[in-house]
């Protein structure tokens, strides 16, 4: 296996809104960033992941871009940029942004120009027009997917929002534009791209209808993931931008089979370096449907990860997220927010942190930031969430409670509420008034006082870098799980050379017994990393409350 940095790294991604507010006016921007990178450094990450930055009419806070070379007036301008990318590369942090490119908005200068239509407009084809909607697709933020364009007289195919036009990716003009801004970018010194959704990018030929689900949505999943140009796409596009730089690439790809990632991140393949898959945030969910507030299954979470570490052991690469902008907090969903909260905010780093792959810490996942209780449904931001809501309390039989209930477990907002800086009013995040409610858990869960106590969750997160940094093991080692059906107790073993690790995590509030597997036993033990005081080692080791520990082995 080729070793390279971004093996090596730790990404953070920052959702800019949400991170520093530096000039008052409630809203996180590109200052506030630069005003947090020894904050960064402190915590030792090797790469910043920027969610959208560019202009943008904020119909999805920025997923829905109208000018890819322009910066939102709100975060700041170029110049403010181009500042934070110095200084971030002056502390060796390097920068991956963000690239949304299956859609843009509908502000954006290509569609303004393609919705006139006409039979010599270069941009006539630049998105997915028809006389009439020729299939039954669903937005995956609901309603249609195709709307009607007053100017041109045709409808559109939007798999977002309406606000979010399909790129036609089957016009070669497209695709010489998209590769010419990502040049530009790449000149301007970027250290590579986050892909939004690019699994999406190739539609099925025809456009086929999609079959209604029990649950009544239509599945039109085989016409629109992984189809049949994508691969050939991403290779055009390795050859036309990706090969010419030292870069790092992720492709957030929904619905990716194992097969379809090892064909992205296979090294031979010159596609992309990591995909991030769902498999894993789907735990629980039945139907393909996010809204519940079922409890997940350990032995099925294992499963999940386990295919995932074994089907990219030998091409590819992996990379490993419990927390994104679109996703609840982890350690109120996988953890124990209240009782067990710093215990299990830590176990889950472990797990994490010491498996195969590129790990990935979301702003203020490393101080063990929580979901947030909103009180009414007025107090949510994002277009998901609004909309769910609507569909699902109006059409879908859930009781307002019940969809609130769904809410506080799932929504995208949980993610998106202010980094919690301190204890001051706002937690720090601004002087003015936050966009979006700040979570009033700020007094207890801060920077600050996890900056002051050393044995903090932002320590740990620190200690847990810091160990990656100085192993071939943890990088590159072998993955094997242990003990797949136990329902509380998530251990694996890692191995390189003569040397292993023993990883063992207690997901659960109780005190369980484990039996170290024979393959390690009278072998001596040394305690690498642990969220509690040290325990004598034996070979039948008792496990506490959301414990973790890590044992290290030497032939
Ligand atoms: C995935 C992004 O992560 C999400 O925030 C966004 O809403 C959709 N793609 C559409 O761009």
């Amino acid at each position: 296996m080729k070793k390279t940095w971004w093996k090596e790294s730790v990404i953070y991604q920052i959702y800019p809104r949400s991170f520093c507010d530096s000039n008052g006016d409630g809203i996180g921007d590109l200052n506030g960033i630069t005003s947090k990178l020894d904050y960064l450094k402190e915590l030792g990450i090797d790469v910043i992941w920027l969610s959208p930055v560019y202009a943008s009419p904020l119909d999805d806070n920025g997923y829905d871009i109208s000018d890819y070379q322009a910066i939102l007036g709100d975060f700041g301008t170029m110049e403010d940029f181009d500042r934070l990318l110095d200084e971030a590369h002056k502390r060796s942090i390097r920068i991956v942004m963000d690239l949304v490119v299956n859609h843009t908005s509908d502000e954006h200068a290509w569609f303004l120009e393609s919705r006139k239509g006409g039979e010599d407009n270069p941009y006539k084809d630049y998105y997915i027009w028809r006389e009439t909607p020729p299939n039954n697709w669903e937005a995956y933020f609901q309603g249609s997917a195709w709307e009607y364009d007053k100017v041109r007289k045709m409808y559109y195919l939007h798999l977002f929002s309406k606000k979010q036009p399909d790129l036609n990716w089957d016009c070669e003009a497209v695709r010489k534009d998209v590769y010419k801004m990502m040049n530009w970018w790449m000149e301007k010194g970027i250290d590579g791209f986050r892909m939004d959704v690019i699994n999406l990018i190739s539609k099925a030929e025809g456009l086929p209808d999609g079959e209604k689900t029990p649950l009544g949505y239509t599945e039109k999943r085989d016409f629109v993931v992984c189809g049949p140009h994508f691969h050939e796409y991403l290779q055009e596009m390795d050859h036309e931008v990706l090969s010419k730089y030292d870069l790092m690439t992720v492709g957030e790809c929904i619905d990716v089979s194992i097969e379809e990632a090892q064909k992205i991140t296979g090294e031979d393949r010159h596609e992309l370096n990591m995909v991030f898959t769902f498999d894993h945030m789907d735990v629980g969910n039945e139907g393909g449907c996010k809204w519940n507030t079922n409890r997940f299954a350990l032995s099925e979470l294992k499963a999940i990860l386990n295919c995932w570490q074994m089907g990219l052991k030998e091409k590819g690469w992996n990379s490993l997220y419990w927390d994104n902008h679109d996703q609840p907090r982890a350690v109120s969903r996988f953890g124990n927010d209240e009782m067990w909260w710093e215990e299990s905010a830590k176990m889950l780093a472990t797990c994490l942190h010491m498996m195969k792959g590129t790990p990935y810490v979301f702003q203020g996942e490393e101080i063990g930031m929580t979901n947030i209780r909103m009180d009414s449904i007025d107090d949510y931001r994002d277009i998901e969430t609004l909309n769910a809501y609507k569909v699902y309390t109006e059409q879908m039989g859930y009781t307002p409670e019940h969809m609130m209930d769904c809410l506080y477990a799932k929504s995208r907002d949980n993610a998106r509420t202010p980094m919690q800086w301190d204890a001051s009013a706002n937690a720090g995040f601004t002087t003015g008034t936050p966009w979006i409610r700040v979570n009033p858990n700020y007094t207890k869960i801060n920077a600050e006082s996890q900056l002051r106590d050393e044995a903090s969750i932002f320590n740990y997160y620190k200690e847990l870098i810091h160990l990656r940094h100085g192993s071939e093991l943890i990088v590159y080692g072998e993955f094997e799980l242990l003990c797949p059906e136990d329902e509380k107790i998530f251990a694996y073993r890692r191995y390189l050379g003569d040397e292993q690790l023993l990883v063992i995590c207690n997901f659960s509030a109780d005190e369980v017994q484990f039996t170290v597997p024979d393959i390690l036993k009278e072998k001596k033990a040394e305690l690498l990393i642990g969220n509690y005081a040290e325990a004598a080692y034996s070979e039948e080791l008792t496990v506490r409350p959301y414990e973790a520990k890590v044992y290290y082995y030497k032939k």
